[in-house]
């Protein structure tokens, strides 16, 4: 079912069945193996409870409307890690290694987050930062920009988005133009963890990573610690840091939901997670003062402002 849903949303169809744009008529109207498949699919949903058709329109259950609430955690996991998950027997069996062979989406990864964000992060981040001043943002590991170009529009800010994965800045660059905010958000390729290729830093008061920072815990605590201290070194005096994390699920807590498939797609690609006092103590090692630190609407997810210490 998971994977039925996914495929709706990210081919588009998931808003065409929200908006009762699905038809007998439309669906006929494709070529006669997508009409097949199409209507295959709309069938399943309707056995399980997901779909109905309403006169001549497919429509979502309530169910259908409750299960699509989370559809980004579909679309992060399905489309995002689908494939090296597909092919875990050759990670398991040594043959291949995540990384080198069958990585992640990175468009999906990046979508999915800003999706699942939207409803479960985003109006608990924009809260935080309506307590402080800035004019120019900074979003490392910025995925498909639309957190960066929420925070520009809002504060009337300035911003740099970097990120890594071509796809998620193709996304991103897209995005920046649908909003019209060419002339004061731009995007870079680039590799958030090469501080010394970003030169925003100098001039940024704000910095917003999302789900990065343990890319760069990957490489140990003591490599995290010294990425902070020299990001807070590159930044002005009063410059803020907002990170966005998922707490791994409390030992013996067997059956939190979403914590552990974010822990083991995390542990499939050689990082772990740490809970928010973890966070709270590197931070603090690397040259941040914790200002707020608040549990958001993602399951395990919190949200930690800091500022660079004096
Ligand atoms: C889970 S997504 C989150 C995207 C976005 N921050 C959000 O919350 O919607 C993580 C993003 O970090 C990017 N990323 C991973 N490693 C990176 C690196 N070393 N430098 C820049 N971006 C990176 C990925 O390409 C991906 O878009």
């Amino acid at each position: 079912m998971s994977s039925v849903l996914a495929a709706f949303e990210m081919a588009g169809l998931l808003t065409d069945l929200e908006n009762g744009a699905l038809t007998r008529a439309t669906v006929k109207d494709r070529g006669s193996d997508q009409a097949a498949l199409l209507g295959a699919s709309l069938r399943y949903l309707i056995q399980r409870g997901l779909v109905e058709e309403s006169g001549d329109a497919f429509t979502l259950t309530d169910y259908g409307r409750d299960v699509c609430q989370d559809k980004g955690y579909l679309v992060w996991l399905v489309g995002g890690y689908g494939e090296p998950l597909r092919r875990m027997d050759a990670f398991l069996s040594g043959d291949k290694r995540y990384g080198v062979d069958y990585p992640r989406d990175g468009r999906w990864v990046a979508d999915g987050a800003a999706m699942l964000g939207r409803k479960d992060v985003v109006p608990h981040a924009l809260r935080l930062l309506e307590g402080i001043e800035f004019d120019t943002a900074l979003d490392l590991g910025c995925g498909n920009a639309r957190f960066l170009l929420t925070v520009c529009s809002r504060f009337g800010a300035g911003g740099t988005g970097v990120d890594i994965s071509p796809e998620a800045v193709v996304e991103a660059e897209k995005a920046v133009r649908e909003a019209g905010l060419t002339d004061r958000v731009r995007v870079v390729r680039g590799d958030a963890g090469d501080l010394n290729s970003i030169a925003a830093l100098a001039d940024t008061q704000l910095v917003v990573t999302f789900f990065l920072l343990h890319e760069i815990l990957a490489q140990g605590r003591d490599a995290l610690v010294a990425y902070l201290s020299d990001m807070a070194g590159r930044l002005p005096d009063g410059a803020r840091l907002l990170i966005a994390e998922v707490q791994p699920p409390a030992e013996g807590d067997h059956r939190p939901w979403f914590t552990p498939e974010f822990t083991f797609v995390h542990a499939l690609m050689r990082q772990t997670l740490l809970d928010s006092k973890g966070w709270s103590e590197a931070l603090a090692d690397g040259g941040f003062t914790v200002r707020e630190v608040l549990e958001d609407d993602m399951p395990g997810g919190i949200l930690i402002l800091a500022e660079k210490a004096r």
